[in-house]
């Protein structure tokens, strides 16, 4: 059996380390805000080289936050990427927003300059463009596209801690950014868990009020704020895991290498990367005509795959209806084809020559 996420493996590597902070963490009883989210915000901003870094309840939460602080609300566009797990368009409708639809690179899958160009309206206020899968949109195109139509720039990062642009991290591009700790993305934590990071100080002193309860001290509200700190356990968590991150992303890079190694000159389009930013692969993901077949039999050697995203958000239930007449031929196309292959900073090399050998069999059985 090779899983999607190598979990377990990564635990027994740092166990002592994490069972020795929770142990003093309960010790100490400091479990809301304590010592080390308040370490991890500055080891995190140090090495996204951002001002701010802000721990929150969850990556969906990071970016509600992002917005809310940006003071993006009813009647504003926001442009993003239908091809993305739904949590990004979900903020936007948070804040009273519209998510306006742009389609992709079938490359990097991520929107482009020239589609967000061409939606952009006397209603547009920001865009918010995903680095999926860990590969950086065009961040610096993107970046500038804002400044000359004065747009609020927010990057959703949750799917790309560690991944750069000319040595700047993500995150650190935007007007504010958000990341998430869920367990599988590249830095998870043991539960749920989110990062906002900006480089304004006026804007991080909102969104540390706005994750708890509108507030800087205790019993004054200056605004409805929210529930949404990141739990001090999982700060534990995040703090060994953050001095490990390269190492975790040079492995999941070496292993997306000798996959796409051996996957060449088969009929399917391994990732693409621009030559430009650093891709950490927190998913390894692959088009091909022949999806159903190959996924079958990778399922039958117990090998996991996996879909994502099936279904591109202007085509969800929740979306339909507003997205009448939105057609994003080139996000659609990939959505039917695409599939992801296991990858984890422990996927071991016999476990990829093992999943492409299986792969490899299905075009030569013809
Ligand atoms: C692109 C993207 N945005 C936002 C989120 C939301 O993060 P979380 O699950 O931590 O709320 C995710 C997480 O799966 C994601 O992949």
């Amino acid at each position: 059996m090779i899983p999607m996420v190598n979990l377990q493996a990564q635990y027994t590597d740092i166990k002592d380390e994490i069972e020795r902070g929770m142990a003093e963490t309960i010790a100490a009883c400091s479990f809301i805000l304590g010592p080390n989210v308040q370490a991890f915000e500055k080891e995190a901003a140090d090495y996204l080289g951002v001002r701010h870094a802000i721990g929150c309840a969850s990556g969906t939460d990071a970016l509600h936050l992002a917005l809310l602080a940006e003071g993006i609300g009813p009647g504003d566009e926001v442009i993003t990427s239908a091809f993305t797990f739904i949590a990004t368009a979900e903020a936007i409708k948070y804040v009273g927003a519209t998510p306006v639809f742009v389609d992709i690179d079938p490359c990097t899958f991520n929107i482009t300059p020239e589609t967000i160009e061409n939606a952009i309206t006397p209603k547009t206020r920001a865009v918010m463009p995903v680095h999926l899968f860990g590969q950086p949109a065009d961040i610096i195109a993107i970046q500038a596209i804002c400044q000359r139509h004065g747009l609020k720039l927010i990057e959703d990062c949750a799917q790309s801690f560690g991944a750069s642009v000319d040595g700047i991290q993500t995150g650190a591009f935007g007007d504010a950014a958000g990341f998430s700790f869920f367990p599988s993305k590249n830095l998870g934590c043991f539960g749920d868990g989110g990062l906002v990071t900006t480089q304004c100080d006026v804007a991080a002193a909102k969104i540390r009020q706005y994750r708890n309860h509108g507030s800087d001290v205790r019993y004054y509200h200056d605004v409805i704020g929210y529930n949404s700190r990141l739990d001090e356990l999982q700060a534990v968590v995040l703090r060994a895991k953050l001095k490990r991150i390269d190492h975790y992303n040079a492995a999941r890079r070496h292993a997306a290498q000798r996959y796409s190694a051996q996957l060449a000159g088969l009929p399917l389009q391994t990732p693409h990367e621009d030559g430009v930013g650093v891709h950490v692969y927190h998913q390894y993901t692959v088009l091909c005509d022949r999806r159903d077949d190959v996924m079958s039999a990778l399922q039958a050697k117990q090998i996991a795959c996996a879909v994502y995203y099936p279904v591109p958000l202007h085509q969800q239930n929740v979306f339909k209806a507003e997205c009448v007449g939105v057609s994003l031929p080139v996000t659609e196309s990939v959505a039917a084809r695409c599939f992801s292959l296991p990858i984890c900073a422990n996927l071991a090399d016999d476990s990829v020559d093992t999943i492409t050998g299986v792969i490899r069999s299905v075009f030569d059985a013809g």
